[in-house]
């Protein structure tokens, strides 16, 4: 299958200009799935929550998810991204995964980042879902969920082959982590980020590192794109590769964890 990134510096506020270029991007190279960044149609720096309330979408069935159905639709692809979610009063940092039939699946972002507290809900629920979506078992995290090695590796456990990692990084880490997850969890870890910078509160200056990768199960990066670069990249990938978790002949990495030993990792 054809894995594809759509990195890009997406301009607050400007939500058809922001999902025109996105989708521009992706319609220009075949991929059966592409993956877009963080809150990829709106801009990430929200002044407060009230701003960011005015922007969401409730999931599904707001433009955004309508407009990533109809490209799906006509393309026999799947396309995940994220994006800010209204659900009564509540307002999420979330994702949606769409495919050729319409709405796949929704992701609410768990480790929320810094200022994002003041703004978003935190999801209380277990959302570390994946999807058999025919081309592959995917899952998806959003941005700073990547430092909690716990994310990747639920979805690992359940069976992820692929982790569909929607970013707006800021700290310079996760590129260089993301093979460490990779290869800790024998999945592939595929990270669209976003590039430029947003200035919109005081004392807070913003500059996304962009530098989207792809990573294989054993750890071999298959992508780089380049910290200002827009555009959209794609890679011809075998799934299946993450379903092979020997690290060596005598080490499976999943069902050799010595998960009586691990209870404070679950303690409060
Ligand atoms: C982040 O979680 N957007 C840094």
């Amino acid at each position: 299958m054809r894995l594809g990134i759509v990195q890009f510096d997406p301009e607050f506020g400007k939500v058809e200009k922001n999902l025109r270029v996105a989708l521009g991007l992706a319609g220009a190279v075949e991929a059966d799935v592409y993956i877009l960044p963080e809150l990829f149609s709106t801009g990430y720096q929200f002044k407060d929550r009230p701003e960011a309330a005015s922007y969401a979408e409730e999931l599904p069935g707001g433009p955004t998810t309508d407009a990533l159905e109809s490209f799906c639709r006509g393309r026999g692809c799947y396309v995940a991204g994220g994006l800010a979610e209204k659900s009564s009063d509540n307002l999420y940092n979330s994702a949606v995964l769409v495919g050729p039939d319409g709405f796949v699946a929704l992701y609410r972002k768990t480790h929320l980042f810094d200022r994002e507290k003041e703004i978003y809900d935190v999801n209380d629920e277990d959302m570390f879902r994946v999807y058999d979506i025919g081309f592959a078992r995917v899952g998806m995290m959003i941005c700073f969920d990547w430092i909690y090695p716990e994310t990747t590796r639920i979805l690992a456990v359940r069976g992820a082959q692929i982790v569909l990692h929607m970013a707006n990084l800021v700290l310079p880490y996760c590129q260089a982590a993301a093979v460490t997850r990779a290869v800790e969890n024998r999945v592939f870890v595929a990270v669209a980020n976003r590039t430029g910078t947003e200035d919109r509160v005081p004392d807070e200056t913003l500059e996304f590192t962009g530098a989207s990768v792809i990573v294989s199960p054993k750890g071999e990066y298959l992508l780089q794109a380049g910290e200002t670069d827009e555009g959209c990249w794609t890679v011809s990938i075998d799934p299946t590769d993450a379903d092979d978790k020997m690290a060596t002949p005598r080490n499976h990495l999943i069902d050799d964890r010595r998960t009586e030993l691990y209870g404070a990792l679950v303690e409060p």
